[in-house]
């Protein structure tokens, strides 16, 4: 399979997944309501892909990661519906909708993404593995770390790193070494996986940073030139584009340099990698 039909197949099996998760979730209209709205807008679906991509990599069975890939897309939601807040980014848009708030009110999303965390526990809790549990809890929590440190106060270029590591590369992380664990991983092929995902995070943020100042809204689906309006330190408003784009090559060279080091097939990772150098979306 190429590397598209491997996403698309991936795709499916997380999109009925979560379809049957949400629907098990008993929750009132509203809060069912406002988080089909987000988790359904269309995201990448970049964690779980990354979760299943993994397992599938090292031998295991994709459906066996399935059900932690979904939890790894719920809280990435949850993240996005509170990052929009008007009292954290207050941003209008998010996957080329009016953000959760902006369509339901404040309150209702907050409740949307404490309802899909809360969601998300209860899938990790049925995968029966508590070292799967425990990686993805310890990336969430990294994510609310890095989600902090970027609400409060002016990081110099050092702190920026350490910011981009767990804002976005915490999750990215918990998701690749889900599906690793899930597939029975070897302490060697855990080292070169972690390596690569700190080294594929930084990337995914530079280009998020880069997109920021210099995509098109329409095809990202959420505003453009926002991290400048609100005077955010970013890769760009530290080194300029130039510079940005030159450090996401060279974290996407120390992301195939890891990959390299497991001597298996990792043609879905290195697209990937590929991929998002050029992402537009
Ligand atoms: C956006 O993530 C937030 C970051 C961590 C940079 P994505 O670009 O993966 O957003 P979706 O899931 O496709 O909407
Ligand atoms: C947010 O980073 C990362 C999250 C944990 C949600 P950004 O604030 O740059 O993400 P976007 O640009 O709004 O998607
Ligand atoms: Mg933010
Ligand atoms: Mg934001
Ligand atoms: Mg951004």
């Amino acid at each position: 399979m190429d590397f598209s039909g491997q996403l698309n197949y991936y795709n499916a099996m997380i999109e009925s997944m979560l379809r049957v998760q949400i629907e098990q979730s008993e929750a009132p209209s509203i809060l069912y309501d406002s988080m089909v709205y987000s988790l359904f807008a269309g995201g990448k679906r970049l964690r779980p892909s990354l979760c299943l991509g993994a397992c599938e990599m090292l031998g295991g069975n994709a459906t066996d990661a399935l059900k932690a890939a979904c939890a790894l897309e719920m809280i990435h939601t949850y993240s996005l519906i509170h990052d929009d807040l008007p009292a954290m980014d207050n941003d209008d848009m998010r996957r080329g909708k009016p953000s959760c708030h902006k369509a339901f009110g404040e309150g209702n999303a907050i409740l949307a993404g404490d309802g899909l965390l809360s969601l998300a526990m209860l899938l990790l809790a049925q995968t029966g593995n508590a070292k799967v549990f425990q990686i993805v809890a310890r990336g969430a929590l990294n994510m609310v770390s890095g989600q902090s440190m970027d609400l409060n106060g002016k990081p110099d270029a050092e702190t920026l790193f350490k910011i981009h590591e767990k804002k976005t590369g915490a999750l990215i992380l918990a998701s690749v070494l889900a599906g690793a664990y899930t597939a029975g991983a070897s302490p060697r092929q855990i080292q070169s996986l972690t390596e690569f995902a700190e080294h594929y995070g930084l990337l995914f943020q530079i280009t998020d940073d880069i997109l920021d100042a210099a995509g098109d809204a329409r095809l990202l689906g959420k505003t453009v030139g926002k991290d400048a309006r609100d005077d955010k330190v970013t890769f760009v408003s530290l080194y300029g584009i130039d510079i940005a784009a030159s450090e996401a090559r060279r974290a996407a060279d120390a992301a195939l340099e890891a990959l390299n080091s497991l001597e298996l097939d990792v043609s879905f990772f290195s697209s990937l990698v590929e991929q998002t150098l050029t992402r537009q979306k």
